[in-house]
């Protein structure tokens, strides 16, 4: 039955049992279904109701460990929370074939952030653009002001940027750029852009409107590269394919917005796990694979001078080691004392090299045997369990359904009637 009503005044004033009870009643949850949620809900005690609102329980995702990883010389152990299968073992496989080559190499720009303001009602746009620019050492000083610790520890404003848009009536959009060191740094960008309005339309004479962060992210880019010996990839065939598949992802945007998505389904799975913000960061990833205009790849496959197959992974990594979830959650604590994580700059330069490890391995099967057979495989499993499997149950029957190459749920859920018969 569906909740009847949406209207629950003073939700937010219950406790977390009361609100799911509320919720439950409201939504016909049975007994058991009720227990079954509390069950794997496993709570996150008080962090759940800080984090956000309305609390009633938390959403698991499986966090699995990446293998093989060697980022710039350092071994490491990655941890991503996905629920997909075959993503995991998608990177330890790939992480594999470059480890005798050395693994990922990365660099990073500055931590910077944009924060933006749009000011409107200009007659004279241009001439409210050199005013602003004549106020600079003021405007670094608001924004620092607005931060002693960041500017303490070496970050703080840096630098303005000024456009005038081309539309029906101007807007004028002030760019300021401030290095955020280890933090992501929205909560303070958009302090800085809100405590610097009221002095923009002094000096403008405009209307300032919208004060806000930037999520392409185009100031903080993370480089990964990686060398793959033929011996590892197996051979000439794959590498040209591989080299193909990359081409194909950058001329088509059909292709390239799956091209990227499997590139996500590494990176977001390490932000997750290290509770960093993961829409920031798709965004800032998809806006920047399309800044030429025409949505593209994200990474280049090419072949060097002794015919080894190279990866290389450019995107905006808006991720930082303190405040929010990174710094509350247990499990985000975990996520990086695993890694150890010291640097919001170490913590970009694994994330992007799982990106292209992912990639690789998305590529190298896809350009060969396909992706389905051992995805299939892993995604049994899954359908066990849907179809209601338990136990020594799940994989059994997951075997069947590989061998039997129908893995669907009504295949499972017959054979499984088979089994317990
Ligand atoms: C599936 O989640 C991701 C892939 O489709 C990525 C790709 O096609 O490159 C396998």
């Amino acid at each position: 039955m569906p909740a009847n009503t949406s209207r629950i005044s003073g939700f937010h004033k219950l406790s977390r049992k009361e609100r799911l009870e509320r919720v439950f009643d409201l939504a016909g949850i049975s007994a058991e279904e009720r227990s079954a949620f509390s069950v794997a809900s496993a709570p996150l005690g008080e962090i759940a109701d800080h984090l956000s609102e309305n609390v009633i329980g938390t959403m698991n995702v499986p966090i699995g460990i990446a293998t093989n990883m060697i980022v710039d010389g350092v071994d490491v152990l990655v941890p991503m929370a996905t629920e997909e299968s075959s993503v995991i073992a998608a990177v330890c496989n790939g992480a594999r074939q470059c480890r005798d080559s050395g693994g990922i190499t990365t660099s990073k720009d500055e931590n910077c952030m944009i924060g933006q303001i749009q000011i409107t009602g200009l007659s004279n746009p241009f001439a409210a653009r050199a005013a602003v620019f004549e106020h600079q050492d003021e405007i670094k000083s608001i924004c620092d002001k607005c931060d002693p610790l960041l500017v303490q520890l070496g970050g703080g404003f840096r630098e303005i940027e000024i456009r005038v848009l081309d539309t029906k009536e101007p807007i004028l959009v002030v760019h300021i750029i401030v290095d955020c060191r280890d933090a992501m740094g929205a909560n303070t960008v958009n302090t800085m852009v809100e405590a610097l309005a009221r002095k923009m339309e002094n000096w403008t004479g405009g209307k300032v409107e919208l004060r806000i962060l930037s999520n392409l992210a185009d100031r903080r880019l993370v480089r990964a590269s990686a060398t793959f010996p033929l011996s590892a990839i197996g051979g000439e065939d794959t590498r040209d394919g591989i080299i193909r598949a990359g081409s194909f992802a950058i001329a088509d945007p059909y292709r390239a917005t799956t091209h990227n998505k499997g590139i996500m389904n590494g990176i977001s799975a390490v932000v997750l796990a290290t509770g960093n913000d993961t829409r920031a960061v798709e965004a800032g990833a998809h806006a920047y694979a399309a800044r030429s205009g025409q949505y593209s790849a994200l990474t280049r496959w090419e072949k060097n001078a002794d015919g080894d197959l190279v990866g290389t992974l450019e995107l905006p990594m808006p991720v930082g080691i303190v405040g929010g979830a990174t710094k509350v959650h247990p499990t985000a604590q975990m996520a990086m004392k695993i890694m150890n994580i010291t640097s919001a700059n170490r913590l970009a330069s694994i994330i992007a090299a799982v990106g292209l490890i992912q990639n690789f391995s998305a590529l190298k099967a896809l350009a060969t045997e396909g992706i389905q057979r051992g995805h299939m495989s892993l995604h049994a499993n899954n359908v066990a369990l849907a179809a209601g499997a338990i136990g020594e149950e799940i994989e059994i029957l997951a075997g069947m359904l590989v061998e039997q190459k129908n893995v669907r749920i009504e295949a499972a859920e017959q054979l499984l009637k088979n089994m317990r018969r």
